[in-house]
This record gives C-alpha cells, sequence and structure tokens, in this order.
C-alpha cells in the first residue's frame, strides 16, 4: 500500500528518496519479499553484485522468453517441470499481462469467454484487445465480510448451464484461486464440471471447456488440478520482485503457437533480464528444500499469531492461506478503510482494506516486531474506533450470467459523459468503477445500469470513501451516438 500520503500541500518526496526511506513500523504489504527479507537467495546474490552488472540484453547465452535456446529457456523448461507443466513462459508485465495473453492465445476473436464477477481488471482489458465478450457470472456472497466467495462446483453447474443457453459456445473458463484475501475453491471440483457434460454442452467440443486459472495469488496449485493455463504472479506468493510472473500451460486443449504468438503482441521486446531471474530464482527456490522450509517457518508463526488474535477477541476471516492474515472489521463496526487509514498513520501497513475486512499480507519472512507489534496496534484500534458491529452488507444485485449489454470495447470507446451515480440509472457504463485495491470492477463498460444496480453502487460509494467516485462515466447515447447494440 505505501507509506502514509504526505498531507495537502506538502510536495511529495522524489521517487529515488520515496524508495530509499526506512521502512515504517510494521510493513504488511506486497511483495511478498517483504522488503528483501524474503527474497528468493539466487536473486538476493544477484543483486549484490555491481549494481547494474545483472541488466543485460538478449545476449545469445541469456535468450528471452520466447527464443528456444538460452539461459531463459532452460530457466523456463526447469520450471515447467518443477510445476509438471508442459510448459512455461515468463513474464515481465506481471500477471496482469500474461492473464492477457493467455486469453489471446485461448479464446478466438469474438470469443465468449466466461469471467468471475470478481476477477481483476487486467482481465477485462485482455477482453478488449482480444475482441473478446465477457459472460460475467456471479459468485455467492459473504454479506458478514462483504466478501465475493469462491463458487462450489455446485455452483459452477448451474454457471454453465445458463451460459449454454442460447447456444454460442463457450471459448474459456477462468477461474480465481485463491483470492486475494488467500480463499480458496475446490479446484478439482470445478475443473471436473467444466471437462464433464455441462461444460462439454457450454464449450460444444467434446474434451470440455478450456480453463485459465487466475493464481496470481497461488502457487501453481491449479496445475497439478489439470488446469489448461495457469498464471503466478512471483511478488504475492512467492520471493520475486513486482512484475516477475510465469504462465504455465499444460494439455491438448491448448495451442502453443497461439499463446507464443500472444506473448509477442503483448510482451516488451527488451524484457528485463533481472525480472527474468526474478521468476526463475522465486519459482525455483519455492520447489527446493529451503524454501519450503522458509514458508513453514513462517506460516507457524502467522498461525501462532492468528491464535493470539483470536483469543484476543480479534475476529478473522477463515481463509487458506496464514500468510494473508483477514481481520473482520465489519463485526468490530469498524470500515476496513477506517481502519486502514488509521493504522497506516501509526506506521501498520496493510495490503488490502475493504469495506468490511482489512487484509496484511505476511510474507515470506514477517517483520521480526509483527507478534509484537501487530496485536498492540490492533487493540489499539479496537479500543479508538470500535463500535456496534455494522450490518450485514447487502449482495450486489447481479443475474447468475450477463453479457454487457454493448460490447466492451466499444462502449469503452465511446463517446460519454460523467454523471452522478444517483442519476445513472437507465445508463450505460462507459467505464469500469473500480476500487484499487483490490482492482475488481463494481461495474464494466457496456452494463446498463438497472434501478437495484444504481442503488448498490450508491451504497459502495459510501462503503469505499476515497477509492470510489460518487460519479461515472456513461455511454451518450441517442442521435448522433454510434449505437452498436448486441442484442
Ligand atoms: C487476482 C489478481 N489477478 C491478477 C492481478 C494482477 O497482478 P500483477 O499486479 O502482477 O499484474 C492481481 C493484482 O492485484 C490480482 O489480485
Amino acid at each position: 500500500m505505501g507509506e502514509p500520503a504526505a498531507p495537502q500541500g506538502v510536495p511529495s518526496p522524489s521517487l529515488l528518496e520515496a524508495l530509499s526511506r526506512r521502512a515504517p513500523r510494521l510493513p504488511l504489504h506486497l511483495p511478498a519479499h517483504g522488503r528483501g527479507r524474503g527474497l528468493a537467495p539466487g536473486l538476493r546474490q544477484l543483486l549484490q553484485l555491481g549494481p547494474g552488472s545483472w541488466d543485460l540484453p538478449e545476449l545469445p547465452e541469456i535468450g528471452a522468453p520466447l527464443e528456444p535456446e538460452g539461459a531463459v529457456a532452460e530457466a523456463q523448461r526447469r520450471c515447467a517441470a518443477l510445476l509438471r507443466a508442459d510448459h512455461c513462459w515468463f513474464g515481465v508485465n506481471g500477471a496482469s499481462g500474461l492473464l492477457q495473453a493467455a486469453l489471446l492465445g485461448l479464446c478466438p476473436p469474438g470469443g465468449r469467454v466466461l469471467l468471475p464477477r470478481n476477477l481483476h481488471r487486467s482481465l477485462l482489458h485482455g477482453c478488449v484487445l482480444g475482441g473478446l465478450e465477457p459472460l460475467l457470472y456471479n459468485l455467492p456472497f459473504d454479506s458478514h465480510g462483504g466478501l465475493w466467495q469462491p463458487p462450489s462446483p455446485r455452483h459452477l453447474e448451474q454457471v454453465l448451464i445458463a451460459a449454454a443457453h442460447g447456444g454460442t459456445p463457450v471459448a474459456a473458463l477462468v477461474l480465481l484461486d485463491p483470492t486475494y484475501q488467500g480463499l480458496a475453491a475446490d479446484l478439482p471440483g470445478l475443473l471436473a464440471v467444466a471437462r464433464g457434460p455441462l461444460g462439454v454442452a457450454a464449450a460444444g467440443r467434446a474434451d470440455g471447456l478450456p480453463v485459465l486459472v487466475d493464481q496470481a495469488h497461488g502457487r501453481g496449485e491449479a496445475v497439478a488440478a489439470g488446469a489448461d493455463l495457469v498464471v503466478l504472479s512471483l511478488q504475492k506468493n512467492g520471493g520475486g520482485l513486482a512484475q516477475s510472473a510465469a504462465l504455465l500451460a499444460q494439455g491438448p486443449r491448448i495451442v502453443p503457437e497461439a499463446l507464443e504468438r500472444a506473448l509477442l503482441w503483448l510482451q516488451t521486446s527488451s524484457p528485463s533480464a533481472l525480472l527474468l531471474a526474478s521468476t526463475a530464482a522465486a519459482l525455483e527456490h519455492a520447489h527446493s528444500p529451503a524454501g519450503r522450509r522458509q514458508r513453514q517457518r513462517s506460516e507457524s508463526r502467522a498461525r501462532k499469531l492468528a491464535q493470539r488474535l483470536t483469543a484476543a477477541g480479534l475476529p478473522l476471516l477463515p481463509n487458506a492461506d496464514p500468510l494473508r492474515l483477514v481481520l473482520a472489521t465489519a463485526p468490530l463496526g469498524i470500515n476496513g478503510l477506517e481502519a486502514d487509514a488509521w493504522l497506516l498513520e501509526r506506521g501498520v501497513v496493510a495490503e488490502l482494506p475493504e469495506p468490511g475486512a482489512l487484509t496484511f499480507c505476511l510474507g515470506l519472512a514477517p517483520p521480526l516486531a509483527l507478534e509484537r507489534s501487530l496485536p498492540w496496534w490492533l487493540k489499539q484500534l479496537r479500543r479508538s474506533l470500535g463500535k456496534a458491529p455494522l450490518p450485514p452488507f447487502q449482495p450486489p444485485p447481479l443475474p447468475l450470467v450477463a453479457a454487457p449489454e454493448w460490447p466492451l470495447g466499444q462502449a469503452w470507446r465511446a463517446p460519454s459523459e460523467r454523471i452522478p451515480l444517483a442519476a445513472c440509472q437507465g445508463r450505460v457504463a462507459a467505464a469500469p468503477l473500480c476500487p484499487y485495491p483490490p482492482g475488481i470492477p463494481l461495474l464494466v463498460p457496456g452494463e446498463r445500469i438497472d434501478a437495484a444496480r444504481a442503488d448498490w453502487l450508491a451504497q459502495q460509494a459510501q462503503l469505499w470513501p476515497g477509492q470510489m467516485p460518487a460519479s461515472v462515466a456513461v455511454v451518450v447515447e441517442g442521435p448522433g451516438a454510434e449505437i452498436r447494440v448486441r442484442r
């Protein structure tokens, strides 16, 4: 999340100054290497060489992600083998860039792709680039924590039935696992549904629905579960630098040449050797005995901390990743954004504030002060801001599966005007409404806003103070405007 914001009127430090400053009291945000403490050892050694000596171009001995020979190709082959995938490509534009390439490599232009409502916004950008039609599927919602939940296999069955309605085949299904808050899905169960009769019917192909799993917050477990494509972000759940990422692929449903073509279109022609090495070092370390011991140590500290916090009456949301500590702020009567601002002023920097929860990323080598400081500050937070529990959050009023009324890219590029949320009923969104983090759009370009959605969005603006505007960009429809409604 960064350091406490400078008060208004005080000039910001230069970027170099900002990066050279001492760490705040308790930085509990991404990257997971935690200001270098948990960096993959090979990467740490590299960074200790003469500054810049490692910043090399695609010399023959080094190569690049799309070159068949060289150190990068070798490292990609080793990482594919470690994760038991057929192919691995490194990326230097984060999970965002590789999710986009994955979509373009998996779906033909105009293809329909099933995307979860809690998708990262980069997937929408991928749909625009590939001219794809997003079929947005709704998810179970926890009204107490205000969080979207992973779908169950039964839920996915209903989604596929709804998606098959209308007859046009679905090109791909995107799953998100785990979520930013460490909530994990039953991946084998979900993949079995995608490969079963309902997946076959939705995809209109005998081998079932191709599946891309966004594992930006995961460690590649989706490969073993049978996903066709998996995207990892090595700074979120590994010891890599920001922007290091990997795309893993396996099985007969993928076409490697199509993926390579998409990577060629979307990735820089001068990939940073440092970021490529960061991906390789982080993946190899995670699968080494030393890497496993490091994670076990950190997870054991995290579990003990969670027990202490719970014993102190501080409510945590249960999840599958001990290194993502999710404080349920709603039962304490505190909006997570308010809690975050209060803690930030005191040097405790969380990763993800949301209306009902505050997620701390403890990282692969949590700060030494963690156990001493965090319980104390959270008790102070409760004492200072705690009130009666917040009322339950209203689930988003969304159909199980829906495509935007206007084609996504067309709505996004259409003549638009900005109007107050209070006046948006009946209008078509021209841009996403997307608090960041987590970067999950609450409204997608091309969606027509009905009365229930307009009310819900107005409520969201209250719940995300400072993170979401009270206005929205909408398409100017009518005579003179370019209107090409899909159906
Ligand atoms: C679920 C999810 N997917 C993808 C991304 C994009 O990752 P990156 O920032 O590495 O591009 C994020 C970023 O927060 C995310 O939360």
